[in-house]
Order: structure tokens, then sequence, then C-alpha cells
């Protein structure tokens, strides 16, 4: 089976977006950050808008990017953190597109996320690092369940971690099932 599109998903600070612009020049498809196309949408950055409408607003926003972005094709989608946390998102994206699951060590996501005020759900809380290990382990199984199969980049460069993805994603599409993963 060809699936149409490249899905990114995982933690914040797991490369998403870097790694999928590097999976889009390879491919030769579109890049796509479902963050930015909420930001577009609703003309306010992502922590205004929780700030202003709340979590559950953006979750609808979110939403509707998601079903959007899947009815497209030659796609590399990176989705927020907490896109497939939503098992309609999941299976929307499943169906579609071969789906990537990013990881990294909590380290490294701190490392990364640098200035967590841009990051609504681990901002102005006094422990980030206990925030992000608690996160991460709620989220580990979900994100498990809605991946074809995930790729660990706490110590691998963006373009390491791009070449195995387009390579496994080429590879997938040609041998027509999801064996290889
Ligand atoms: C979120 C992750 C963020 C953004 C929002 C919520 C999450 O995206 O969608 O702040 O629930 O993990 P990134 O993963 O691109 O930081």
């Amino acid at each position: 089976m060809t699936r149409r599109n490249l899905v990114l998903i995982g933690f914040m600070g797991t490369g998403k977006t870097t790694v999928g612009k590097l999976c889009a020049r390879e491919l030769d498809y579109t890049f796509c950050d479902s963050d930015a196309k909420i930001v577009r949408r609703v003309g306010k950055s992502i922590p205004e808008i929780f700030a202003d409408e709340g979590e559950e607003a953006f979750r609808q926003y979110e939403r509707e990017a998601i079903a959007d972005l899947a009815t497209q094709e030659r796609l590399v989608v990176a989705t927020g953190g907490g896109a497939v946390l939503d098992p309609v998102n999941a299976e929307v994206l499943r169906e579609t597109g071969t789906v990537v699951l990013l990881t990294a060590a909590p380290f490294v996501v701190l490392r990364r996320v640098g200035d967590a005020r841009t990051r609504p759900l681990i901002a102005f809380c006094a422990d980030p690092k206990a925030r992000v290990i608690a996160l991460l382990r709620e989220r580990r199984p979900l994100y498990e369940r809605a991946a074809h199969f995930q790729v660990d980049t706490t110590y691998s460069s963006k373009g390491t971690v791009a070449a195995e993805i387009v390579e496994r994603f080429l590879r997938g599409n040609e041998i027509g099932d999801e064996s290889p993963f």
C-alpha cells in the first residue's frame, strides 16, 4: 500500500520540524507543520491561543488542521506533540500516511525546548524536568500505538535521522505492507 504522506509525531523537542523539513526536501514533498497552520488560521501564537481560549479550543483547531492535512498528498507533516493523543487524529493520520514516532531522552528534550515559555504545557511550572518526565510517561503508549515505526533522536544528528526515515518510508511503500517496520 502506498501511503500518501509522511507524518512525524512525538513529544516537543524531538526534532519533528527540523527533521521533517529535511525529509520533505529529500522526498520532494511539501513540508507542513500543524501548529504553524493553526497559528496562520487563528492569527495568534500557540501560547496566546492557550492563554486566551484555553487548551480545549486549541485541541479543536488541531483536530481541524489534522483532518484537512489528511486530505492532501505528498506532504511531510510535523504534528504538535499532543496531536495523536486524540484517537481520531491518530486514526486519520495512520490511514493516510506513514506515521513515524520521534523520541528523545528527557534531558535532550529540555535542552532543545530551551525557553519553556513558548511551550504552554511546561511554561511557568516549578519543575519543568519533572513535568516533561511525567508527560512522556503518560503519553508514550499513545505515541507508540499511533506509530508505524519509531526513531530515537537522542544521540543522532538530524541528517542521520531524516535519512533513516526516508529510507524506511520508501522501502515500506515499495514492499507494500507494514512488515519492514
Ligand atoms: C503540545 C506541543 C506543541 C503545541 C502545543 C501543545 C503538546 O507542539 O502543539 O504547545 O501537547 O505536547 P510541539 O510538539 O511542536 O512543541
